[in-house]
């Protein structure tokens, strides 16, 4: 058992986090953004289906070049999103019903129209000039090295009234701060402290692999991968110098010192990395490093059944002791997961996200299936549509309303919806699928609602259990309970024999089809296609 869990397990290890993208949520006001009373007002929701903690993506004042991404003042409320007084409302509404609310903490970059920048931009001698990344440039004007943006085009803006270029990793409206500078570094910490100091139960850290640059702004590598027309020209270089940079981790270990000022807060890292690498942030030891690196594998992996028992097998290889996992299936930057592995392999991608060992991420609207929407380009909102038209990367088609019920406006709201909405939004939505016993949101509840009550899918053991063609199996094992997770990523009926070793007999306690609640398991498992099932196994007494 890892050593975190040598006393209770926290919150944030047994809990399930549930992402909500503020503008798409709940819209009270009827101006077709969502909004903090919008959230309040689906808490029962919330509650009811049985997530642990919100995740809301940022609410602060920001001109939403980035759509929040772009913060301009970070102890504030977007007066869209509300006041500060919704935001307590809220906050204390979470706490009564026994949820936990996490912030997006965005410290690599503020918004170009953040105090601090307008400061120091103004001129070279202002006090807040080193607070970002200022150089001169090359001989021939050219900008100082080759880094280029993640949003497109170079990393460096050319500022006329200063004669030098900014550094900025993503829009040229979200210039990135110099956290070398022990000042920026106070400042930010500052700014968790407030919200840590309010009661917010921890932080989503956005972007945190680019905060520490290389110190010599040495150029990036070309990368002899890149596809052009295919993939985002970022992607022409490794970013090997303009980020994840080794004093990376000392920035990391601030974050975690204060966020330990208090109890039981959790920091998660927004970090696409390699598994290998990604573990490296959590430190050398418990109290080191980031709680929870993201892990986007089930995100990233081919939806095959070798990829994904590959994946997880080497991600459970690679944790230090000490280090809880987790996994998160869809969010506001990448394609649906219904729209990746399809609606009839939804089911499946719920019960690997609940079953496998640590903490599980769910994004808004994927538990009722939610698919991506053709948005546009005229309709298009996200910098990264506009930036790139013609390569599917913006990111409007995941972020669009959600979808509540029949009602005009799926009952998101009673005005224009800043997005458009799913054409089938009357037939799938969350009140629809209430009634459906057979629904994805009623498989997702009963899901949740068996991960409360068994410790062996909060704290137990992971071991792999077998893999062949489109099918594998692992168990979850907790004193004297062992759960046999088996699933089918094809679309025909499979078959996968159980290891000897095992010596298995079990009882199916949920499935992806209800019928199947109450059969036995022995030796092998039969599953049809796109079918998964959780059974409690006993040793066989033959
Ligand atoms: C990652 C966020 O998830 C994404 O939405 C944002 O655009 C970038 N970081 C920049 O903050």
């Amino acid at each position: 058992m890892s050593k975190q869990l040598a006393e209770k397990p926290l919150w944030w290890q047994t809990g399930v986090i549930y992402q909500i993208y503020p503008l798409s949520f709940a819209d009270s006001n009827g101006d077709g953004y969502g909004d903090l009373p919008g959230i309040l007002g689906k808490l029962d929701y919330l509650k009811w289906l049985g997530v642990t903690a919100l995740w809301i993506s940022p609410i602060h004042p920001s001109p939403l070049a980035d759509y929040g991404y772009d913060v301009s003042d970070y102890k504030g409320i977007h007066p869209s999103f509300g006041t500060m007084e919704d935001f307590d409302r809220l906050l204390a509404a979470c706490h009564q019903r026994g949820l936990k609310l996490i912030l997006d903490f965005v410290p690599n970059h503020t918004s170009d129209q953040h105090p601090w920048f307008l400061e120091s931009r103004s001129s070279r001698d202002n006090p807040k000039r080193n607070w970002y990344i200022w150089k001169n440039p090359g001989h021939h004007g050219e900008p100082p090295n080759n880094w280029l943006s993640v949003f497109g085009g170079r990393a460096w803006t050319w500022d006329e009234t200063t004669k030098q270029y900014y550094c900025h990793s993503f829009l040229k409206e979200q210039p990135d701060l110099d956290w070398r500078n022990p000042e920026v570094q106070e400042a930010m910490l500052d700014v968790m402290r407030f919200w840590l100091a309010k009661g917010v139960d921890g932080f989503r850290v956005d972007a945190l692999w680019h905060v520490r640059k290389d110190e010599q702004f040495r150029d990036n590598p070309l990368d002899p991968e890149y596809v052009e027309g295919e993939m985002s020209p970022y992607h022409q270089l490794i970013p090997a110098y303009s980020g994840g940079r080794p004093e990376l981790h000392e920035i990391v270990g601030l974050m975690r010192q204060v966020t330990q000022e208090f109890r039981e807060r959790v920091l998660i890292g927004e970090m696409y990395l390699p598994v290998e690498e990604l573990v490296r942030y959590y430190g050398h030891e418990s109290d080191s490093g980031i709680h929870l690196p993201y892990n986007f594998q089930l995100i990233l992996l081919p939806w095959q059944a070798m990829d994904i028992f590959a994946g997880i097998n080497t991600y459970e290889a690679s944790l230090p002791a000490f280090a809880w996992p987790n996994w998160v299936l869809g969010n506001h930057d990448k394609p649906r997961v219904a729209s990746r592995v399809g609606p009839e392999q939804a089911k499946i991608a719920a019960l690997l996200l609940l079953t496998l060992r640590g903490t599980p991420t769910m994004y808004y609207g994927d538990e009722i299936g939610m698919e991506d929407v053709n948005v546009s380009d005229e309709e298009a909102h996200d910098p990264v549509a506009k930036a790139f038209p013609g390569i599917r990367l913006g990111r409007d088609p995941e972020r669009t309303p959600m979808q509540w019920s029949a009602e005009p406006n799926a009952g998101f709201s009673t005005g224009e919806p800043w997005l458009p909405l799913a054409a089938d939004y009357e037939e799938a939505n969350v009140e629809r699928q209430k009634q459906d016993a057979g629904s994805l949101l009623a498989f997702y509840r009963q899901l949740l609602e068996l991960r409360h009550k068994e410790p062996a899918l909060q704290i137990g053991r992971y071991l792999p259990a077998g893999q062949r063609r489109n099918v594998f199996a692992f168990v979850r094992e907790h004193d004297e309970t062992t759960l046999l997770i088996a699933v089918n990523l094809g679309g025909t009926r499979a078959r996968l024999e159980i290891p000897r070793h095992m010596d298995v007999v079990g009882e199916v306690i949920l499935g992806t089809d209800p019928a199947r609640v109450g059969g036995k398991v022995r030796e092998y498992v039969e599953l049809g296609p796109n079918e998964g099932l959780i059974a409690r196994v006993h040793p066989s007494e033959e």
